[in-house]
């Protein structure tokens, strides 16, 4: 009880259950969290269990992915109507593919904006994670900020979530700011990544607090794979990348501002510059994974801002059981901030995102397998592709026991196009296409990205493809070949080319 400051709220402490029965059928709702950081683990998970026995289906928005198998059961239970703007859950993707479930994949620096510019998107319950709340009864955030104050602006009653698994030292991380609508908005004045610009708590109204729950549950884990020969690869290569770019001037050994995007590949990248000769790092990304309390532990990072804290259980025990240590080093923003064109812009982030696959012009898909099948969502990686200073895409060049080439002729799907992409890289080597023209990036993709089991596969692609001519040359009846050979035979690969590499 001593988390709640403010005395007014003490009568509305109920459980989980009887919070949940606040939710009614067809609710709108907003809940904390983001990349499992930060949400709600006891009143949505009780949604999901009633709608096992009754007529309950709700449209669900969040920061991002939800911890645990929150999405998975809201999913198996029937309860979700529609889900945005972001999933990472093979269940709830499962429902997505089958059409039973609506999904809305958003960049995640717009949803608020799109929330504050549609006055008829209501949200009817906002359920936040808090560590506390302030003796004015404003929420003081776990983990994540995400889309938690415009939820709690838009919404008719807040559930105030209290988990006590977070000391309380978590107080004064958070920097949350309301942007105003369109056409009031004002700049906003980050000009570094440790610029504070806000309260440390979401001012909310107090009236609209409906119930308050106890917790005592962690966020659920991260679980990410140890850097292995190929991710290991593929960050050698970004940091001999930069490190030109440092010998050229064009950049300092402090670089600019790093983003990087979720997953074993970017946290190897990252994890590769504790031994690089670069210092005095700083972070202006939405997720902060393992590898950036590695970097802060290294001394290479000094500053780190985000919208969420996603760690392993090792790592969580260590910076939660010791948060003074990196606190002043830390921010949490709310991610239309964390994620927004002009911060991303002014202070020249260098975005580093994961892709599905990537074309010879250097399209990029980040999220439809084979060209239909959802795989997570866009995230943030194109609020900070459009948007960075450079932007730098990174993948495997080939898998499944090379039955998938990740380089292909046309992307089945496209998330970020040949204008917003500046450097694309696999194991196998890394391609700079600032400055070249579509025919030029053919060639210096191909050369240094694709698998030699897949080179020549691809140069007769492309060599047939510019005989016939055109500005981006390509043989329309041949661009999607590879992914229906793949739908078909189960392999991308020309049996006379898989010939040659047997
Ligand atoms: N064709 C078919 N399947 C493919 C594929 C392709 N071209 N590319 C990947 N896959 C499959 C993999 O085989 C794997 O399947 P499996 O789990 O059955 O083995 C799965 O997709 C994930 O691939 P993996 O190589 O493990 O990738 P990852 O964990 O590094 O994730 C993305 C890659 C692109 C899915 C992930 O980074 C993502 O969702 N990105 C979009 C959001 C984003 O970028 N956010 C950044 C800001 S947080």
């Amino acid at each position: 009880m001593d988390r709640i400051k403010y005395a007014p709220y003490k009568d509305k402490v109920q459980t989980p259950e009887k919070a949940a029965l606040l939710i009614k059928n067809r609710d709108v709702l907003g809940v904390s969290g983001f990349t499992k950081a930060g949400d709600s683990k006891t009143v949505l998970p009780q949604v999901a269990e009633r709608a096992l026995y009754e007529d309950l289906k709700v449209t669900v928005l969040s920061g991002a992915s939800l911890g645990y198998d929150t999405d998975a059961d809201l999913a198996k239970n029937g309860a979700l109507y529609k889900r945005m703007p972001f999933q990472a859950d093979p269940t709830l993707r499962k429902s997505i593919n089958n059409h039973e479930v609506l999904y809305v994949d958003q960049h995640l620096g717009q949803t608020a904006d799109m929330l504050q510019s549609i006055d008829t998107f209501k949200i009817d319950v906002a359920i936040i994670e808090a560590v506390a709340v302030t003796e004015e009864g404003y929420i003081i955030p776990t983990t994540s900020v995400g889309n938690s104050p415009i939820f709690t602006e838009k919404a008719d009653k807040i559930i105030i979530e209290i988990n006590k698994t977070f000391p309380e030292t978590l107080a004064g991380v958070h920097d949350v700011k309301f942007l105003k609508k369109q056409p009031h908005r004002d700049v906003i004045p980050i000009r570094d990544p440790d610029t504070r610009i806000g309260v440390p708590y979401i001012k909310i109204d107090p009236e609209k607090v409906a119930a308050i729950v106890f917790t005592e549950v962690p966020d659920s884990p991260a679980v990410i794979a140890a850097p292995d020969e190929k991710t290991t690869a593929i960050s050698n290569h970004i940091l001999g990348f930069l490190e030109k770019e440092v010998d050229e001037g064009r950049l300092t050994e402090s670089l600019l501002p790093l983003q990087a995007g979720i997953g074993k590949t970017a946290n190897a990248i990252l994890s590769g510059f504790t031994k690089s000769r670069f210092k005095n790092l700083t972070m202006y990304s939405e997720v902060l994974q393992d590898s950036t309390f590695e970097l802060f532990d290294s001394g290479k990072l000094v500053f780190a801002s985000a919208s969420s804290i996603t760690v392993t259980e090792e790592c969580s025990r260590r910076v939660f059981g010791d948060f003074e240590k990196y606190k002043d080093k830390l921010v949490l923003r709310p991610q239309n901030i964390s994620n927004a064109a002009e911060v991303i812009s002014r202070l020249g982030v260098i975005g580093i995102n994961t892709a599905i696959e990537f074309d010879i012009y250097g399209n990029v898909n980040s999220t439809h397998i084979t060209g239909t099948k959802m795989m997570n969502g866009i995230g943030g990686s194109g609020d900070f592709a459009r948007n960075g200073y450079l932007s730098i895409f990174a993948c495997p060049s080939m898998s499944k026991g090379g039955k998938i080439s990740h380089i292909v002729p046309m992307v089945s799907h496209t998330d970020h196009t040949e204008h917003d992409v500046d450097i694309l890289v696999t194991e196998q080597g890394l391609a700079d296409i600032r400055g070249l023209a579509p025919i030029e990036r053919a060639r210096v993709i191909i050369e240094n990205c694709v698998h030699p089991e897949y080179k020549e596969q691809l140069t007769q692609y492309f060599e047939e493809a510019y005989k016939q001519g055109g500005h981006t040359p390509h043989i329309l009846q041949k661009a999607f070949s590879w992914h229906t050979r793949f739908k078909n035979q189960g392999t991308m690969k020309i049996q006379e080319y898989a010939d040659d590499h047997a």
